[in-house]
């Protein structure tokens, strides 16, 4: 499936330039970014310090280069590249894996990144309706050549969830590649926090799964996982990875240290699967539907002078008509904030009606 991949690495190797992440050992520096040489003296601070390049420059390190393999391997894949965001993760994923005679079968609701990467890729796209299986499996019959097919595992406007099992059936089923975006799943659900995939354990029938840092892992950056050829391609291919300054240290051991932790904190998720049964959703975020933007400022507007940070989610970052009070729960949020904060929302129903 992954073939043409494959075959533009080689052609890439034939013609001598194929890209390589390489580490130097300490040289005189004539190549990196730092011009003022302040990277060099906020590395002596041990404190935030530019990474003087881009990671096919002089930005890679062995440190990224251990990351990626100690993510990849928690989440049970053979490999990872960072990214600089899962903006620029998904950016680079989708238009990279895609050739003129593929096609990107996408579910309505994916995020903007994900779209994006489909405008830039020379690839057809095609959406199906969100979480519709039929939808997706006449989509799947009418495919030629190679087929992707981009889900969110929890979506992040609504908290719906993907029918992984079903949709990695179908991918199996018509040999199409699974793209996952578990930003919104990854350190909440699963064993340990591994995501959705991992909690119907179909590593194996992923093509590439997106982790980013920004959300549960408290970080920033993101990464995606995949096989070594799939690593190779991006590196060569992804240009959301190739032309842009690599990631600084302090935000990799931020992301390494998220890594040591969040897989223990047990007590956190079991709290916040308390708060969603409360809720009775089976996701952390919770889309209440509002009816318009005025309406959906209006109510958020309420809600913060009572004292509760709540947001609206308005058109056109979600369809007009699909406009939410988007309400995200949390570890740290008390069950005594919850019952009054669903008080105010009940009044709120009423008020707005
Ligand atoms: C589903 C999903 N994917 C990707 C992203 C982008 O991640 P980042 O904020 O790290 O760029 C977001 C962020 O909103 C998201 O919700």
């Amino acid at each position: 499936m992954i073939l043409h991949l494959e075959q533009r690495l080689v052609k890439r190797a034939t013609l001598g330039n194929i890209r390589e992440l390489r580490t130097v050992p300490d040289l005189i520096d004539f190549a990196s970014n730092d011009y003022l040489g302040l990277a060099r003296l906020y590395r002596k601070w041990e404190g935030n310090c530019g990474s003087t390049g881009s990671r096919l420059l002089t930005g890679n390190t062995a440190f990224a280069e251990d990351l990626e393999d100690q993510i990849a391997q928690f989440h049970g894949y053979e490999a990872g590249l960072l990214f600089n965001c899962g903006y620029m993760a998904n950016l680079g994923l989708i238009s990279t894996i895609g050739s003129s005679n593929s096609t990107l079968l996408f579910d309505s609701h994916i995020h903007a990144s994900m779209r994006d990467g489909i405008r830039l890729s020379s690839a057809k796209g095609l959406p199906f309706r969100h979480n519709d299986l039929e939808h997706l499996e006449n989509r799947l019959r009418q495919c030629n050549g190679n087929c992707f097919i981009c889900i969110e595992s929890i979506y992040s406007t609504d908290g719906s969830i993907a029918p992984l099992p079903a949709i990695a059936d179908l991918a199996c089923l018509y040999e199409a590649c699974l793209i996952v975006d578990e930003a919104h799943a990854v350190g909440v659900m699963g064993p340990q926090g591994r995501g959705l995939v991992a909690e119907h354990h179909l590593g194996s029938q992923v093509f590439a799964q997106v982790v980013t840092f920004g959300k549960a892992l408290g970080a920033y950056g993101a990464i995606v996982l995949g096989s070594d050829t799939l690593k190779a391609a991006l590196v060569n291919f992804a240009t959301p990875f190739i032309y842009t300054t690599a990631p600084p240290l302090s935000i990799l051991s931020a992301i390494k240290d998220s890594y040591n932790r969040f897989p223990m904190m047990e007590k956190e998720r079991a709290h916040l699967r308390r708060l969603m049964n409360i809720c009775g959703t089976k996701t952390p975020i919770l889309g209440l539907p509002i009816g318009g933007n005025e309406k959906a400022k209006q109510a958020s507007k309420v809600l913060q002078e009572k004292g509760f940070d709540v947001r609206p989610l308005l058109s056109p970052t979600v369809q007009r008509g699909r406009e939410v009070l988007r309400i995200t729960l949390h570890a740290f949020n008390k069950e005594k904030e919850l019952y009054h904060l669903c008080r105010e929302l009940s009044s709120l129903e009423s008020a707005l009606k």
